[in-house]
């Protein structure tokens, strides 16, 4: 077992799909730009993340000076591998001028073959920074095909992931939540497929869905997202109603952060982030791409 760490020596962040308790705890909740930027721009030594295992990783990818500890390290996002090296090799092998674009949400390893990350809210401008021409996106098909119809100057190559949970949302059962509440404003990630997305009043990740029902002059919103994301809305906005399209909108992984394994890594039970020196200066160097043309 380590030393206890106390809590005034760490920054603890959290995701907002973190579960409640969890995220009134952190020093900081948000979508998972700004909680990378956080852990980069902190000065804290040691910064405990409450969040799936890639964003963990990617935060001691960023600062492999500090102490980064995930309380639970078996929380991992469904999607984080839904693409192979072999067909990222394939790729550049047989595309010219192409560019490989690597949503946050991926392992270390995807993120050290690829030119750029990107995450729900930076990548159209990202994508859109880049001198090339083709694109190919993974592993997101989602997010990747709402990146693309917002850039019709560049030609995408999508991948085959998606997350389970976002992208088990229909139509159909957005129908049915809408005549359920028919004043409410559909608000949705880019994660949801596009006969969802399609359907939408605005389309963002957790932290733009956030602030677009802040600064709505809505008084009822229908939240195509993670239900955790409910916490902060009604913290922010206590006088507009919130509901999600669907009852069980919960990332299984996300509700493994529970108030007690936080206290556990505090206790000195946790074990630090590591991540292999080759796959983390290489992972490094599409991370800061992303930070510096996603600013
Ligand atoms: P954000 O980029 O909005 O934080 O979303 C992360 C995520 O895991 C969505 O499912
Ligand atoms: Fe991954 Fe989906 Fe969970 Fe987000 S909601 S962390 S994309 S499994």
């Amino acid at each position: 077992m380590r030393k206890p760490i106390r809590r005034e020596d760490a920054l603890v962040l959290a995701h907002y799909y973190a579960p409640d308790a969890v995220q009134a705890a952190a020093d900081f909740v948000g979508d998972s730009f700004a909680l990378a930027r956080k852990a980069k721009e902190s000065e804290k030594k040691v910064i405990v993340f409450c969040g799936v295992s890639f964003m963990g990783e990617s935060a001691k990818i960023l600062c492999p000076e500090k102490e980064v500890y995930l309380p639970a390290p078996d929380a991992h996002c469904a999607m984080a591998d839904m693409a192979s090296e072999e067909e990222i090799e394939k790729m550049r092998a047989t595309v010219p001028d192409l560019a490989v674009v690597t949503y946050v949400n991926s392992s270390a390893r995807l993120k050290a073959l690829s030119d750029v990350i990107v995450t729900s809210s930076n990548a159209v401008k990202v994508v859109s920074r880049l001198k090339e021409k083709n694109i190919y996106f993974i592993p997101d098909k989602n997010l990747g095909a709402y990146v693309a119809a917002q850039l019709p100057e560049k030609k995408f190559y999508l991948g085959w992931g998606c997350c389970p949970i976002h992208n088990a949302t229909t139509a159909a059962e957005v129908r049915a939540a809408q005549a359920a509440h028919p004043d409410a404003l559909l608000l949705v990630h880019p994660e949801c497929p596009e006969e969802v997305r399609s359907l939408a009043a605005y389309i963002g990740s957790t932290a733009g869905i956030i602030s677009y029902a802040e600064r709505s002059d809505a008084k009822e919103f229908l939240v195509g997202t993670e239900a955790g994301t409910l916490y902060e809305l009604r913290r922010r906005c206590p006088e507009k109603k919130f509901y999600v399209t669907r009852g069980d909108f919960l990332c299984e992984d996300m509700k493994k952060i529970t108030p007690e394994a936080l206290e556990r890594v505090f206790r000195g039970e946790g074990t630090p982030v590591e991540v292999p020196a080759d796959v983390a200066a290489k992972a490094a160097v599409a991370l800061n791409r992303m930070l510096e043309l996603g600013a």
